[in-house]
């Protein structure tokens, strides 16, 4: 009669630790799956940076040393010039405390007013406080007509 019984009780305990194994694992599982969507939540990933091509002019309505101002993607000021042929872009935004460049085509350079920081036709700073060069959009001629890369909104 002893003997049946230490039979049913580790019956029960073998039941007993499977359940309690089976529901740990599910608790971990669950566990985990909620930590990985926490941390996606929480730390999102890198968003993919979209570009797109806007018509900003034609070449015909830009000679040499001329400017014509456009609005970027996120409708920050930025300015085109033909130096000598070379058409580029750039934000007008100085990159020392965020005034307004001046493009000087008589000396084929931007001047920013604020601190008399000064950048060349490249955009490269040259003179003054500005830590850095302009911000600079890539900039495609098709056709006559002249398409800056911008961010997408
Ligand atoms: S903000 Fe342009 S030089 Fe200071």
């Amino acid at each position: 009669m002893q003997s049946n019984e230490t039979s049913v009780d580790e019956e029960m305990t073998r039941r007993d630790f499977f359940s309690t194994a089976a529901m740990t694992v599910g608790l971990v599982l669950s566990l985990g799956t909620a930590a990985i969507y926490g941390l996606k939540y929480l730390v999102p990933g890198k968003k993919k940076i979209k570009y797109v091509d806007i018509l900003v002019g034609n070449v015909g309505d830009l000679p040499d040393g001329a400017s014509l101002e456009f609005l970027d993607g996120l409708g920050k000021k930025a300015i085109l010039i033909n130096n000598k042929g070379k058409i580029s872009a750039f934000s007008k935004i100085c990159t020392h405390l965020g005034c307004e460049v001046e493009w000087q085509a008589d000396k084929k350079e931007f001047f920013c007013p604020c601190h008399k920081g000064h950048f060349n036709a490249d955009g490269k700073n040259i003179a003054g406080p500005p830590p850095r060069p302009l911000d600079r959009y890539k900039v495609t001629v098709k056709d006559g007509n002249i398409y800056v890369s911008v961010r997408e909104v």
